[in-house]
């Protein structure tokens, strides 16, 4: 493919066991030129999230800069998902540790970046509470016209995840949601409805073990393993959410979508970070946010397995 093709791309994670396989996925696709990894806290402690960044992109042989982000969202502090991701961030699978971060923080990395860069750019994806990303772009919103689309795994129409309102990203960081929801960028927002359809069972696991032998394919393998499945799930497995994000850049044919209104309150009382959808036009809300709805499922693990599979 020829960069002329490939879409610039800065990703921010948290990693965090399905931030490890999204970020396999996107330096496996050649459809992505992954430019910077910004990082912050979320599933665990930054210093974790980082390592963990490091080591899976090291596992991969990718030579990306890893950039280290924020310990803390814009108001509060985060609050780990070790029932989910281990105390560890990747469910107890070690793996060699990774290379060094660049020097200088998440924000001014992605900042130095799309100050270099055309209007409309990069694509912004974001797996993570959204913090990094909040900070650069409000601190310097004119680069926003650098950017010609976020996608962030974040938010619900229903339920949350975290809380009974509201999904763990957004409710780790409302107002940074809230901030990239108002730059008046095209956002896709990959919810959790979106992601319930990645769900990991023991047969896609199977067939990740047939589709080859590399150390990648194997530590994406061990991790599924490991993560619990998810009462959500009805104990049927879990949701590999963050690389649905990953996944819309990379195959938007596996996907059926919509546009809608999305807002994020950020009140203290109990529907904090819960994100308003409105899918059906019920609001004076204008519809700018695409709103990944289906997802061929099957497509997907195909997709994630072949492309892992051409990983080291
Ligand atoms: C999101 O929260 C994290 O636990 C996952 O990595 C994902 O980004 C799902 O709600
Ligand atoms: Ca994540």
């Amino acid at each position: 493919m020829s960069s002329a093709t490939r879409r610039p791309v800065i990703l921010d994670c948290d990693p965090g066991t399905d931030d490890a396989h999204a970020l396999w996925l996107a330096l496996a696709s050649p459809e992505i030129d992954l430019r910077l990894v910004t990082v912050s806290g979320g599933n665990v402690g930054l210093d974790r999230t980082l390592a963990n960044a490091l080591a899976v992109t090291g596992l991969a042989g990718a030579c990306v800069p890893v950039a280290r982000g924020a310990e803390r969202p814009l108001l509060g502090r985060f609050r780990s998902e070790t029932a989910v991701h281990g105390d560890d961030g990747l469910a107890g699978v070690v793996l060699p540790r990774g290379g060094e971060a660049i020097g200088g923080l998440a924000a001014d990395a992605i900042r130095d970046l799309l100050r270099g860069a055309d209007p409309g750019e990069f694509t912004v994806v974001g797996i993570a509470p959204p913090t990094n990303l909040a900070l650069a772009l409000a601190t310097e919103p004119a680069l926003a016209a650098r950017i010609g689309e976020i996608v962030l795994m974040a938010g619900a129409w229903g339920e949350g995840n975290w809380t009974p309102a509201a999904e763990f990203n957004a409710a780790s960081d409302p107002e940074a949601l809230a901030v990239l929801l108002g730059l008046g960028v095209p956002v896709t927002l990959v919810t959790l409805e979106l992601t319930a359809q990645a769900l990991v069972t023991p047969a896609r696991i199977e067939a990740l073990r047939r589709a080859g032998g590399g150390a990648c394919l194997a530590a994406s393998r061990r991790i599924m393993e490991a993560t619990p499945p998810s009462r959500r799930m009805g104990g049927r497995g879990h949701a590999l959410h963050d690389p649905c994000a990953v996944a819309w850049l990379v195959a938007p044919e596996l996907f059926g979508a919509r546009k809608a209104a999305v807002s994020v309150e950020c009140g203290q009382g109990p529907g904090r970070g819960r994100t308003h959808v409105d899918r059906w036009g019920k609001t004076k809300g204008e519809a700018t946010v695409t709103l990944p709805e289906t997802l061929d499922a099957d497509g997907f693990f195909a997709l994630l397995a072949e492309r892992l599979a051409r990983l080291p």
